[in-house]
């Protein structure tokens, strides 16, 4: 088995809330395998989005070790990009200068070659000069994907980067985001509150506990690919994943899949 890339040791993360410290990642271990694609599922405001935050290295932590490639991330760097529920590009730059803000030190002839690159890899290709007001929701955040791969990160983090986009949008992203990972062989880690998109593109889904949030399982999805969002054995995953969310309820369960 390959040797995991990015190792999550131990890891706890307080806030401080009204003069107290509050716990709110618990000793997280985690290792994540290079190209490895990894969901993470949990009720909102269990640390989802702390814990990207720390791999990105936005967000110092407490205790524990986090390290790619064996380096103890501090701060952040362009080996690793992220993407937001929120599309986040600068409304009065247009999609061309949006994806060259990353890329201040090459030559213009390599920014150019490199900018449409990448917005060929997300269907944009045409939309250079347009400003994100013109985009739709999809087409924004299939920008905000390219801007946050112009780098070549090895890890791409995506917190609910398909979140607030339409059901069909949603499918269509989660194709395209596939097919980049195929493509670019980039690690993935996105966090998501659809279980069925965490079973249709991961690999392994990290399932979280409310506060303080704890690992409570890693259910590795062992379906090939393309899958097949209505077989039997998709469901079983997706039921096992929803236990963790009704264990009080679970008769419940027959009727909500
Ligand atoms: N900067 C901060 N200061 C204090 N508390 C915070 C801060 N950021 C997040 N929190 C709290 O930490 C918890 C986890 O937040 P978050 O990681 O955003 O959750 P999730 O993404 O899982 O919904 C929440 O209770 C939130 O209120
Ligand atoms: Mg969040």
């Amino acid at each position: 088995m390959e040797a995991p890339k990015l190792v999550i040791d131990h890891l706890n993360k307080n806030f401080n809330v009204d003069g107290k410290s509050v716990n709110i990642l618990n000793d997280i271990n985690l290792n994540i395998n290079e190209g490895e694609f990894v969901a993470i599922v949990g009720h909102s405001g269990c640390g989802k989005s702390t814990l990207l935050k720390i791999i990105a290295g936005l967000l110092d932590y407490d205790d524990g070790n986090v390290t790619l490639d064996s380096r103890r991330i501090s701060k952040p760097d362009i080996d690793r990009g992220m993407v937001f529920q929120e599309h986040r590009l600068f409304p009065w730059l247009t999609i061309k200068e949006n994806l060259a803000i990353g890329l201040d030190k090459l030559d213009n002839k390599n920014k150019e070659e490199i900018i449409s690159e990448h917005l060929k890899l997300v269907k944009l290709e045409g939309f250079e000069n347009v400003y994100p007001h013109q985009l739709s929701g999809g087409m924004s955040q299939r920008a905000a994907i390219a801007r946050a791969l112009v780098n070549a990160p090895k890890v791409l983090l995506l917190d609910e980067p398909f979140g607030a986009l339409d059901a069909l949008t949603k499918i269509m992203l989660q194709e395209e985001i596939l097919k980049i990972w195929e493509k670019e062989k980039t690690t993935m880690i996105m966090v998501t509150h659809d279980i069925e998109e965490a079973v249709y593109l991961a690999d392994r889904i990290v399932v979280m506990s409310a506060r303080p949030g704890k690992i409570k399982e890693v259910v590795k999805v062992d379906l090939g690919r393309v899958r097949d969002r209505g077989s039997a054995d998709f469901a079983k995953i997706k039921k096992r994943i929803l236990s963790h969310f009704f264990e009080d309820k679970s008769p419940t369960l027959e009727y909500t899949i």
